[in-house]
């Protein structure tokens, strides 16, 4: 096993390989952190963008955008529109802007800040805890929602525990969620947070 691959240990492939399962060519899919474009290209190959699949990727900061749509376009993607890929500059709290309800089958949320950027501009409880109800809603149902957690700055750390109280007070009977934590490593290991949507709200 190549520690590039092994899922315990990288997180990120750890949630595309769960995601994936979720997914299906054709679907709608969302990045509700664009960052640098590492999950939406990965979601963009799931969802088959330019075979009927549609990405809809967000962030706050234009060189998201910009390294997103580089990255994207030196994987294949040229022409995003016609590859039915969307990169939007908003907060996620605005994601029903985007996607109807029912059509999205995973949306995923990679919290903290820009890797290579000012640091200062993070993900917050006040629009990451909105955002997160709003997606549960707009999933569809057996679609996935996973947010990956960081620790390491206050606001991830707040992120984390009102995400952890809200997540476990959810209709048992509506949503599953799983909760990934690396519990032998150092404190600032990131946790993931997974939940599907079991049944549609009433
Ligand atoms: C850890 S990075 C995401 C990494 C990215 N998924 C990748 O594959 O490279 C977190 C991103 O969240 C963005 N962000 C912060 N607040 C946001 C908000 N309210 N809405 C959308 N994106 C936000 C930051 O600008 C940053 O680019």
């Amino acid at each position: 096993m190549n520690e590039e691959y092994n899922l315990i240990v990288k997180t990120t492939a750890l949630v595309m390989n769960i995601v994936k399962e979720y997914v299906n060519i054709g679907d709608t899919v969302v990045d509700c952190t664009m960052g640098n474009g590492y999950d939406s290209l990965s979601l963009a190959q799931m969802a088959g963008c330019g075979k009927g699949g549609k990405l809809v990727a967000m962030d706050i900061q234009t060189a998201a955008l910009w390294g997103t749509q580089a990255l994207l376009e030196e994987n294949g993607f040229k022409e995003l529109e016609d590859n039915g890929i969307r990169l939007i500059r908003d907060s996620h709290e605005n994601i029903d802007k985007y996607v109807k309800a029912g059509e999205p089958s995973a949306i995923v949320f990679n919290l903290g800040f820009l890797p290579g950027h000012d640091k200062k501009i993070v993900t917050s409880v006040r629009s990451t805890i909105p955002a997160i109800r709003k997606a549960i809603e707009l999933v569809r149902e057996n679609g996935i929602v996973s947010v990956t957690t960081y620790t390491g700055h206050a606001e991830g750390r707040e992120e984390k525990e009102r995400l952890s109280e809200m997540l476990a007070a959810l209709p048992s009977k509506k949503y599953h969620v799983a909760h990934v934590d690396m519990i032998n490593q150092k404190k600032t290991a990131p946790g993931v947070f997974f939940i599907t949507r079991k049944k549609k709200l009433v």
